[in-house]
């Protein structure tokens, strides 16, 4: 079934019991089901192992009663909600000006030979995933990239794998 389609109730996923609880419990503090859409795709991604499959957004969909397509349009609108797996270490290399004239592609090929795997995908340990971005507002310290929620700046392609390598 397509995301955009509207399932009929009897073929709609569902969350299961213990997430439908969990948005329960903060339903109240979000004045309509829009508002609460963001904290419980939150929940439905780390049920998940942090990504949404397409059944996760359908379900998020029937327990808020909105739209599936609405549901998806804020999916695919924020870079925090992922539509395929991610590595436990979320990897984002700045490639925009600054960075690119900096270096930035031999960071996203140290990367690569570092983690042995391509951008996008997730090493066989599950313990990394990287990927280029827009520029992530540290220009004047370019080349970058940021991990999880912490920026590394200044980097060489040495540097950059040191960094990764040391992630548990
Ligand atoms: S261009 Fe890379 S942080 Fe702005």
């Amino acid at each position: 079934m397509s995301a955009l389609a509207s399932p009929t109730p009897e073929e709609s996923p569902r969350l299961p019991a213990k997430t439908r609880a969990q948005i329960d419990a903060i339903r109240e503090r979000y004045p309509t089901a829009r508002a609460l859409l963001l904290p419980a795709l939150h929940l439905a991604q780390k049920l998940h192992g942090g990504w949404l499959p397409e059944s996760a957004i359908e379900a998020v969909a029937t327990e808020l009663e909105l739209d599936p397509a609405e549901v998806y349009g804020v999916v695919t609108f924020y870079d925090l909600y992922h539509q395929r797996p991610v590595g436990r270490h979320r990897i984002r290399v700045c490639t925009n000006v600054s960075c690119m004239l900096r270096g930035s592609d031999e960071i996203m090929s140290a990367l690569h030979q570092e983690l042995k795997v391509k951008e996008g995908e997730v090493t066989d340990d599950g313990r990394c995933s990287f990927i280029h971005f827009e520029c992530l507002g540290s220009c004047d310290t370019a080349p970058m990239m940021m991990i999880n929620d912490e920026y590394h700046e200044n980097l060489t392609p040495r540097e950059a794998q040191r960094v990764v390598r040391e992630l548990k």
